[in-house]
C-alpha cells in the first residue's frame, strides 16, 4: 500500500458495558494486562493511522484519559446521546472533514483485530472501493449483522433485528468494523436515516447509501477469534485466552521452550530471548524481560522483572518492580526480590525477602536473610558487597552496608556497616554444661512422660 495515504482511524468507545457488572468502563478491562482500548489504539498507529479519534460517552473522562495514556495525539469526541454507531462516528465529524484517504471505523470492545486486516481494508478502498466492511463466520449468527454479497459486490448489511427470515439464513456476518474512502464517508454517514426497528443510525447502512450513489462496496473476511467483541466477563476471559495463545507461539517461534505453554501467563509487553526455558505454571505481569538462556523455573511470579542472560528464578519465586538480576545470578525457592540489583552470579537460593538492595557480583546470600527495609513509614536500601557471604537467617537493618568480601554470622540481626572482608557476628555466646541432660534425665526418672 502507497504509505502516503492519509488514514484516519475513529475508535468507537462511547459503550456502557452494563454487562461487564463493573465499576470501570468495559472498554477498560484488561486484555493481557493492557485496557482493550489500548490495544486497538496501538493497533490503529501500527496500521499507519495518522490521525486517531476515540468517541467517548458522556462524562467519561476516565475513558477520555485513558485513551491519551495510550496515545497522547489522538483526538477526543463525546457522543452526547447514544443513538447509534454512525451517529456515534459523525461524533467525529470535524475529524472527517479533513477529507483523509482512508476512514477506519473501529471498536473499542474488539481487540484481537491484527493490522493485517486493517491493511487488507485499506488496500481494498485503494482499488477503488468507497466501504469495505470486515466479515466472519460465528460459529452461532444470532445477533449479527449479515452481509448481502451479490456478485462480489456489497449490496447491504442487515441488522439481525431487521434481517427477513432468507436474510438470517446468511451465514457471514458483519463484525462492526469497517474502512470508508475519507473522500465519501461525511456525504454517505449524513445520508443514513433511523428508520429501522432499533430507531438508530446505523453504521451498516453507509452500504446500502453507497450503492444507492453508484459507489463501490467490498468485504473482507478475518476470523471469528480475530474479530471477536468483549460483551461481558465470559467473553473478556474468552479474549484473553485467544491473546494469550498468540503470546504463547510467539515466544516459542522466536525460540523459546514452553514445557506446558497453556499453564504460562504472558503481558502485553513481556519479551522472551533464546533458549529460554520457562517450566509449567509461570506469570508474568507487565514489564517482564527475559534474556537469552535463562530458566524460570516452575510456578514463579514476575512483574516488572528483569533476568539477563542464564539466571535462573524458582521455583516458587517471586520477582516484583524492580527486580534486576544480573548474568547467571540465581534466585531459588520461596525468595521475593523487590526493587532490587542482584550481581552477576550471586545467589539467593533459599527462603528469601531481598528489598530495595543492591547485591553485589558472586555474593552469597544464606537461607531465611531478610533484608528489613521498611520502619513502618520510610523504606532504606541495604547494600551487600561482591563476593560477600551472608550467613542463613541473617536481618539485615537497613539503611545498612555489608562491605565486599565480608562474611556475616548465621542468625546476625546486623543494623551498623560491615567493612569489606571483616566478619560481622551478632549473636549471644553459646553456653555448653557437659552431662547436664544425663542429670536432667535422672532426676526425672519414674515420671511419666505426659503426651500433648
Ligand atoms: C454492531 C453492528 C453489527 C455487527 C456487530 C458486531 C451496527 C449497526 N451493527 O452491532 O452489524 O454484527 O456490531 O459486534 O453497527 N457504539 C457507540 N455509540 C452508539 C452505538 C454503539 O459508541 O450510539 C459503539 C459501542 O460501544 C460498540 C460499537 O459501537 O463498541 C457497536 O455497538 P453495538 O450497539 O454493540 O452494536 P451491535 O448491535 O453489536
Ligand atoms: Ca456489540
Amino acid at each position: 500500500m502507497s504509505p502516503t495515504r492519509q488514514c484516519l482511524a475513529i475508535v468507537l468507545a462511547a459503550g456502557e458495558g452494563t454487562r461487564m457488572k463493573s465499576a470501570r468502563p468495559k472498554v477498560l478491562h484488561p486484555v493481557g494486562g493492557k485496557p482493550m482500548l489500548t490495544h486497538v489504539l496501538d493497533l490503529v498507529a501500527e496500521a499507519g493511522a495518522q490521525t486517531v479519534a476515540a468517541v467517548v460517552g458522556p462524562g467519561r473522562d476516565d475513558v477520555a484519559d485513558a485513551a491519551r495514556q495510550a496515545l497522547p495525539e489522538a483526538q477526543i469526541f463525546v457522543q452526547t446521546e447514544r443513538l447509534g454507531t454512525a451517529h456515534a462516528v459523525l461524533a467525529a465529524k470535524a475529524a472527517l472533514q479533513a477529507k483523509p484517504d482512508d476512514v477506519l471505523v473501529l471498536f473499542a470492545d474488539t481487540p484481537l483485530v491484527t493490522a493485517a486486516t486493517l491493511a487488507r481494508l485499506r488496500a481494498a478502498l485503494a482499488d477503488g472501493a468507497a466501504l469495505a466492511a470486515l466479515g466472519f463466520e460465528p460459529a452461532d449468527p444470532t445477533g449479527y449483522g449479515r452481509l448481502v454479497v451479490d456478485g462480489g459486490q456489497l449490496v447491504a448489511i442487515r441488522e439481525h433485528k431487521d434481517a427477513s427470515e432468507a436474510e438470517r439464513e446468511i451465514k457471514l456476518c458483519n463484525a462492526g468494523l469497517m474502512a470508508l474512502s475519507g473522500q465519501h464517508a461525511l456525504a454517505l454517514l449524513e445520508a443514513i436515516g433511523n428508520a429501522n426497528v432499533q430507531k438508530e443510525f446505523y453504521l451498516t447502512d453507509a452500504v446500502e447509501v453507497a450503492r444507492k450513489a453508484g459507489l463501490k462496496s467490498v468485504h473482507v473476511v478475518a476470523s471469528a477469534q480475530e474479530v471477536m467483541g468483549v460483551n461481558d466477563r465470559v467473553q473478556l476471559s474468552a479474549a484473553e485466552a485467544i491473546f494469550q495463545n498468540r503470546m504463547r507461539e510467539n515466544i516459542m517461534r522466536e525460540g523459546a521452550t514452553l514445557v506446558a505453554p497453556e499453564t504460562v501467563f504472558f503481558s502485553f509487553d513481556t519479551k522472551i530471548g533464546r533458549d529460554v526455558l520457562i517450566e509449567p505454571n509461570v506469570v508474568f505481569g507487565p514489564g517482564c524481560i527475559v534474556e537469552d538462556g535463562a530458566i524460570i523455573h516452575a510456578f514463579s511470579h514476575l512483574e516488572g522483572a528483569h533476568v539477563r542472560a542464564r539466571a535462573t528464578v524458582g521455583p516458587y519465586a517471586r520477582l516484583r518492580p524492580g527486580a534486576d538480576l544480573g548474568e547467571g545470578a540465581k534466585v531459588g525457592n520461596f525468595v521475593e526480590i523487590k526493587s532490587a540489583h542482584v550481581g552477576a552470579g550471586a545467589k539467593i537460593s533459599h527462603l528469601s525477602y531481598i528489598g530495595d538492595a543492591s547485591v553485589g557480583a558472586d555474593a552469597n546470600i544464606g537461607a531465611g536473610t531478610i533484608t528489613c527495609n521498611y520502619d513502618g513509614y520510610n523504606k532504606f536500601k541495604t547494600q551487600i558487597g561482591a563476593g560477600a557471604f551472608v550467613g542463613s537467617n541473617s536481618s539485615l537493618v537497613a539503611p545498612v552496608t555489608i562491605g565486599d568480601g565480608a562474611y556475616v554470622g548465621s542468625g546476625s540481626v546486623i543494623t551498623q556497616d560491615v567493612a569489606p572482608d571483616a566478619l560481622a557476628l551478632e549473636r549471644g555466646q553459646q553456653v555448653e554444661k557437659p552431662g547436664w541432660a544425663i542429670r536432667f534425665r535422672a532426676s526425672l526418672a519414674g515420671t511419666p512422660k505426659k503426651r500433648p
